[in-house]
C-alpha cells in the first residue's frame, strides 16, 4: 500500500551558505526562513517484497511537474532513503515516487522540499506499519534527520518562520505569521552549478572572510526588526543578504553567476519602486536565476502592480500558481 506525504519548501532570508563538514551539511552559520507552504514536494513510497534495490521514478499525477533526477541527483536521494531506513530500523526495498508542485532545480529551494518530504513519507510508513504502535519522532528530530540529505530541509518542518542554528532548527515567533510570495522566474532552466557544488566554491571567495560574523550579526538584526514590525530595515537587510552570498559566487574559484541579464534588469525596477516609495515586497534570491517577493497582507497593491508590471516579461510563481507570460 502506497504511503503519501507531501512537504513545504523554504525562503531563506539569511542563507545557508557555505558547510564546516559536507557529509553531514552541517553549516558555517546560521540561516532563517519562512516557510513556503504552497510550493510542495509530494513523496509516495510502497514496500515491494520482489525488489532488490530501492527504486526511485517521478510521481505522473496532473497537477504535479514531474522532476528529472540527474545520476548524481538520484544517488543522494536514494542514499539518504537508506539513511533513513536504517535510523527506522526498516528492511526491505522501496518503490519510490515523488513530484513537485513548481519547477525543480532553478533556485526555488526544490532540494528542502524534496528531502523533507521524502524523510515525512518513510516516518509516515513507519508510523502505519509498526505493529507495537511505535511513537513517532518530534519535528525536530525528523528535521536533525533530514538535514543529513539536504541542509536546508531541516527548515521546512517548521512554520510558517524556522530558525536553524547549531542546535538544529525550530520554529520562531514573529508577527508577521501570513505573507504573500510570489516568483520572478528570470530562468526555468536547470542551473549548471547545484547548490552542494556552490557550498564548496564559496569557500574559496576572498570575500568569505567575516561573512559568518557579518551573517550572524545580521541575522539578529532581522529578527529584531520583523519583531518590531520595522519592514524598512527588513528590507535592507534582506536587499544585502542576497546580494552577500551573490557576490561569493561570482569571487568564487572558479567563480559561477546565476543571475542573468532579466534578474539584473527586474531587481534594478524592484529596487528603483521601493527607493520612490519607500515600501515594497521583502526581496531575496536563492542559488539560481529567480527573485523571490514576500509582501505583508496589507500590500496587496503593490503585489498587483508587480503582477501587472513583470508578467508580460517573465513567467511568475504566485500563491494562485504558475502563472504564463502574457
Ligand atoms: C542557497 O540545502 O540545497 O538555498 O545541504 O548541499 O543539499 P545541501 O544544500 P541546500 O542549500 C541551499 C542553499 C540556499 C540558501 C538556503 O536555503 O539557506
Amino acid at each position: 500500500m502506497w504511503v503519501e506525504s507531501s512537504a513545504p519548501s523554504n525562503i531563506a532570508l539569511i542563507k545557508y551558505m557555505g558547510k564546516t563538514d559536507v557529509k553531514s551539511n552541517r553549516p558555517t552559520n546560521s540561516s532563517f526562513s519562512f516557510c513556503l507552504e504552497k510550493l510542495r514536494t509530494f513523496v509516495r513510497v510502497r514496500q515491494n517484497p520482489e525488489l532488490t534495490q530501492d527504486v526511485w521514478r517521478a510521481y505522473q499525477r496532473k497537477d504535479l511537474r514531474p522532476i528529472e533526477l540527474s545520476e548524481r541527483g538520484l544517488e543522494k536521494f536514494l542514499n539518504h532513503f537508506s539513511f533513513l531506513k536504517k535510523e527506522f530500523k526498516i528492511e526491505g526495498f522501496f518503490e519510490i515516487e515523488s513530484a513537485n508542485n513548481f519547477p525543480s532545480d532553478c533556485g526555488l529551494a526544490s532540494s528542502a522540499s524534496s528531502y523533507a518530504a521524502l524523510t515525512l513519507a518513510l516516518h509516515d510508513w513507519l508510523i502505519q506499519n509498526s505493529a507495537d504502535g511505535k511513537l513517532g519522532y518530534r519535528p525536530k528530530e525528523l528535521a536533525k534527520l533530514s538535514q543529513k540529505g539536504s541542509g536546508s530541509s531541516c527548515r521546512s518542518f517548521f512554520s510558517p518562520w524556522s530558525l536553524w542554528h547549531a542546535d538544529g532548527a525550530e520554529s520562531i515567533q514573529i508577527p508577521y505569521q501570513s505573507l504573500k510570495h510570489q516568483v520572478l522566474l528570470c530562468d526555468e532552466s536547470i542551473k549548471s552549478v547545484s547548490s552542494s557544488e556552490a557550498h564548496v566554491r564559496v569557500l574559496t571567495s576572498d570575500l568569505f572572510r567575516g561573512r559568518v560574523e557579518r551573517v550572524e550579526a545580521r541575522l539578529q538584526h532581522l529578527i529584531e526588526a520583523l519583531r518590531k514590525e520595522n519592514w524598512k530595515s527588513a528590507y535592507e537587510i534582506c536587499w544585502n543578504e542576497f546580494w552577500d552570498m551573490h557576490t561569493l559566487f561570482h569571487t568564487s574559484v572558479p567563480s559561477f553567476m546565476y543571475m542573468n541579464d532579466m534578474t539584473l534588469k527586474a531587481l534594478r525596477l524592484l529596487h528603483d519602486r521601493w527607493s520612490v516609495k519607500q515600501d515594497g515586497p521583502l526581496i531575496t534570491m536563492d542559488a539560481g536565476s529567480n527573485i523571490h517577493l514576500l509582501y505583508r497582507p496589507d500590500q496587496q497593491s503593490a503585489y498587483e502592480e508587480v503582477l501587472a508590471e513583470f508578467r508580460p516579461l517573465m513567467p511568475l510563481w504566485t500563491d494562485e500558481g504558475y502563472l504564463e507570460k502574457q
